[in-house]
């Protein structure tokens, strides 16, 4: 009888993987696991043999008809889960769809090249708080309290002396109150002002500062750095200059302009019609600055500068809005 049930559970084995269809697995339940099948039938013969063999035989059938179910089961599922597929008319021969990556926000772009350019000449990086103390912002940066300079910033103040920054600059400040010189650092960051918001300001922007000061710091060493800087991010070929102008902290002060490199300096939308576009304020330290973190006036020289990078990246772009920076519109940002 033993033998009789290995046969059997042979024969399942060999039929269960000719099963194609739910047709053949029909055939098969009704062969081995309906009332009338094999596996009932063996039941039936419990009856004519000893009954000292009943136990395990019957044991050996229960364990069959597990067997049974069991494989049933599984072609089953197989056969549904195909069945599924061709309802589905999935054509398995398509390749798999895409997974969509991710952009670089254009910010980031820019901010990682700047820092990338300015970290191979030397400079750490170096932050300080959005939420700063008016001393940071204006005073130690040479703004004595009424001082006109400060009328050149829109200040969002949370108490009297305590504002949103409106520039990077504060942080060269803190930067100098913690160090020795030599310092060489940029400060990128966030700023603050409170403008109306248009194609051309938001009430948000972000700044990257520059600052370096040692022993025999010269304007030549400032303007060499920062050529360097615009060659490297805008391009070798760039014509560009420097104009004189003012800032509280710096002495002499100027700006530095590039020639517009969407008319290539003939005059156009972008640039005004001047030709050129300004990205950058710089200028040596001055000397009133120092006398706030305590360095010797006499002996130390530096120069600092800085830039927005909303500008920056709107000019390389050519991006005629800025608000098209913070709105998040993934159709936009995918181009990046
Ligand atoms: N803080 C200035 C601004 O927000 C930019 C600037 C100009 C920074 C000259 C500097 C500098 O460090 O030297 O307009």
């Amino acid at each position: 009888m033993l033998e009789k049930i290995n046969e059997i559970k042979h024969q399942i084995e060999q039929d269960i993987v000719n099963i194609k269809n739910s047709n053949d697995l029909e055939n098969f339940r009704v062969k081995y696991l309906s009332r009338k099948g094999i596996i009932s039938e063996l039941y039936d013969l419990i009856k004519s043999i000893p009954q000292d063999d009943r136990p395990s035989v019957g044991k050996a059938i229960n364990e069959l008809k597990i067997y049974c179910q069991q494989v049933f089961d599984n072609k089953k599922q197989e056969i549904e889960n195909l069945s599924n597929i061709i309802t589905e008319q999935i054509d398995l021969t398509l390749p798999g769809r895409r997974r969509w990556v991710g952009s670089l926000h254009p910010l980031t772009k820019t901010l990682k090249e700047i820092k990338f350019i300015f970290q191979k000449m030397g400079f750490d990086i170096a932050d300080g708080p959005e939420i700063e103390e008016d001393y940071y912002n204006f005073e130690a940066l040479n703004f004595p309290p009424e001082h006109p300079a400060r009328d050149m910033q829109d200040t969002f103040f949370i108490s009297d002396k305590i504002l949103l920054r409106t520039h990077t600059s504060p942080v060269q400040i803190r930067v100098m109150e913690r160090t020795t010189p030599p310092v060489r650092v940029i400060i990128p960051g966030r700023v603050y002002r409170n403008e109306a918001i248009s194609a051309r300001s938001y009430c948000l922007f972000h700044q990257v500062e520059g600052l370096y000061v040692d022993e025999g710091v010269t304007f030549s060493e400032l303007k060499g750095t920062l050529v360097a800087f615009a060659k490297q991010f805008f391009g070798s070929n760039l014509k560009y200059r420097f104009r004189p102008s003012f800032f509280p902290f710096t002495e002499p002060s100027a700006e530095m302009d590039i020639t517009c490199f969407l008319c290539n300096g003939k005059g156009c939308r972008v640039c005004k019609q001047t030709g050129w576009l300004e990205i950058l304020g710089c200028g040596m330290v001055d000397p009133n600055v120092y006398k706030y973190v305590n360095y010797d006036a006499e002996k130390y020289t530096g120069y600092a500068f800085g830039m927005g990078i909303e500008r920056i990246t709107m000019l390389r772009y050519g991006i005629d809005d800025i608000r098209l920076l913070f709105d998040n519109d993934i159709r936009f940002l995918k181009q990046f």
